[in-house]
């Protein structure tokens, strides 16, 4: 269970007090409780200033490869569709974090173009540090064991709850993590890129020798024979993997994909103070007691310097709301089970783990117009009335049946509502108990989430 470590009190904007002692281990050099107790630190955070400014370590700015300068030409490229209409660009706009332009729940896509698909776009920015996906506390100890032993072990081990102060402990926890999509079922960026370009409902763009000829066709052609040898046009299955290999360097090296010019990275770099509602924001953010977003959404930079990609890259499921405008969810009988499946298939017999779903970043999340891998919600407002009321009064967040019972877990069959997360905070309350965020608290942690988009140009206060 949560150990309550430390606790803050905001009475008002200025007035911060820390209780409580801290002595929960943490991942971070110095836990904020610890931090908050320095001298100056909350004279500091009162001002709106970070209390402990680091220079964060970003990735390198240099000169885009050949390689990546060919995968910037293939990701806007819409002939390489089936339809001919649809690039990467299409629904991973550059102008919009790499999401779509649209408010969609999914997007259309297909031959025709009128195919439509079963889970909301994610942003491709800030994926530079995803570890391939994995069962267990540490990536690099468990890459020798297969995935079917590491599900072996997962499911012995205990579960820590996770609470902002104790994300060390949920580290340790046997549990799902890295991996791309929002089921991991690829690990790689050029693994990845093969996904959507032959995918049916996405860029349908059928077999290996169609791309090929395309390729072999296009204004960019020679770009493959001066990079990969005259002969690459002969095997089209290296050309089109080679393809896929320059659409990753691109999303690898393009800044673009990792810029970390939002407010908040001023902030943490003492370049930027936070207004009120952003600071509120953020203390909510991090209090076990309210949100206790930052357990899941990491937002402290590592001991390292590396910036926080608000996200442990760990699955959850937290039984959001079944979408009834996916044209799949017309079925009855269809459930997307994340882990477990359709789309994922060697967790299949893994029941435990039906329902989770990746932890998304929350970099840029201001900007999508639609949330959680079914897109349900269409505002930040909708997103933050899920975490509050959820557990407490799930009739404001779930629809009623015909009989008027509420139908809580509407998007699992009954034999896998058990897997819905009742032990982190903000869900480990119980119906009829006091939500555990107000709805000042809520407009603050949005206000502290706009602070998370790229393009705030930072000024020096000292
Ligand atoms: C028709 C819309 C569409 C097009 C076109 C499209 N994608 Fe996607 N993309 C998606 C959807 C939907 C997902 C999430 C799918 C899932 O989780 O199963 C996704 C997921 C991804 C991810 C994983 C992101 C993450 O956070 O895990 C990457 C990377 C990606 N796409 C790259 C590409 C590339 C490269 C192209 C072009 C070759 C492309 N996409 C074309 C819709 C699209
Ligand atoms: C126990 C871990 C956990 C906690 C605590 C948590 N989240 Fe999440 N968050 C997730 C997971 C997992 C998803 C994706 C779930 C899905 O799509 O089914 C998610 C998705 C989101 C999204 C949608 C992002 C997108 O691109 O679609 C937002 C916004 C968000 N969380 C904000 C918050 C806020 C604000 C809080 C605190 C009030 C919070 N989260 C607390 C795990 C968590």
């Amino acid at each position: 269970m949560a150990r309550p470590a430390w606790r803050l009190v905001t009475t008002a904007f200025g007035a911060v007090v820390v209780a409580g002692a801290a002595y929960a281990v943490s991942k971070s050099p110095i836990a904020l409780g610890q931090w908050l107790a320095q001298p100056r630190a909350s004279w500091l955070l009162a001002q709106g200033a970070y209390p402990h400014p680091v220079r964060l370590v970003l990735p390198p700015q240099q000169p885009l490869s050949a390689v990546a300068r060919l995968g910037g030409k293939l990701f806007v490229d819409s002939a390489l569709s089936g339809s001919g209409k649809l690039s990467c660009a299409s629904c991973h706009n550059p102008a919009h974090a790499y999401a779509p332009a649209n408010d969609l729940s999914v997007q259309l896509g297909g031959g025709a173009m009128h195919t439509a698909g079963v889970r909301a776009v994610p942003s491709l920015e800030y994926l530079y540090r995803q570890q391939n996906f994995s069962i267990g506390p540490d990536n690099e100890e468990n890459e020798t064991v297969s995935l079917q032993q590491l599900v072996a072990s997962g499911n012995r081990a205990a579960r820590a709850t996770k609470t902002v102060q104790s994300t060390a402990q949920a580290a340790q926890n046997m549990v799902p993590q890295g991996g791309l999509f929002w089921d991991g079922r690829a690990n790689t960026l050029q693994q990845q890129a093969g996904g959507p370009l032959f995918n049916p409902v996405e860029m349908d763009a059928g077999s290996v020798s169609a791309v090929a000829t395309r390729l072999q066709h296009s204004a960019y052609a020679q770009d493959f024979t001066q990079l990969f040898g005259p002969g690459i046009f002969q095997d089209p299955k290296l050309l089109v993997s080679e393809a896929l290999f320059a659409i990753s360097r691109y999303q690898i090296e393009d800044p673009s994909f990792h810029p970390f010019t939002s407010k908040f990275d001023a902030w943490v770099q003492g370049k930027a103070r936070l207004n009120p509602a952003e600071l509120r924001g953020y203390l909510a953010f991090n209090d076990p007691k309210r949100g206790n977003c930052a357990a899941c959404h990491l937002d402290r930079p590592t001991p390292d310097g590396l910036p926080p990609l608000f996200t442990d890259t760990q699955y959850e499921a937290l039984g959001v709301p079944r979408n009834p405008s996916i044209p799949a969810n017309r079925d009855p009988h269809y459930f997307d089970l994340g882990l477990c499946g359709p789309y994922r298939r060697d967790l299949k017999a893994q029941t435990a783990y039906c329902g989770m779903f990746l932890t998304p970043t929350l970099r840029n999340v201001a900007t999508r117009h639609a949330f959680f891998h079914n897109g349900v919600y269409h505002s930040l407002q909708q997103v933050l009335a899920f975490y509050d009321f959820r557990s407490t009064e799930p009739q404001k967040i779930y629809p009623r049946g015909p009989a008027g019972m509420v139908l809580v877990d509407d998007d699992l069959p009954a034999a896998y509502r058990g897997n819905v997360d009742h032990v982190d905070p903000p869900f480990d309350r119980k119906p009829g108990e006091r939500p555990p965020m107000s709805t000042q608290d809520m407009h603050d942690i949005i206000a502290f989430l706009q602070t998370l988009t790229d393009g705030h140009a930072a000024h020096d206060i000292e």
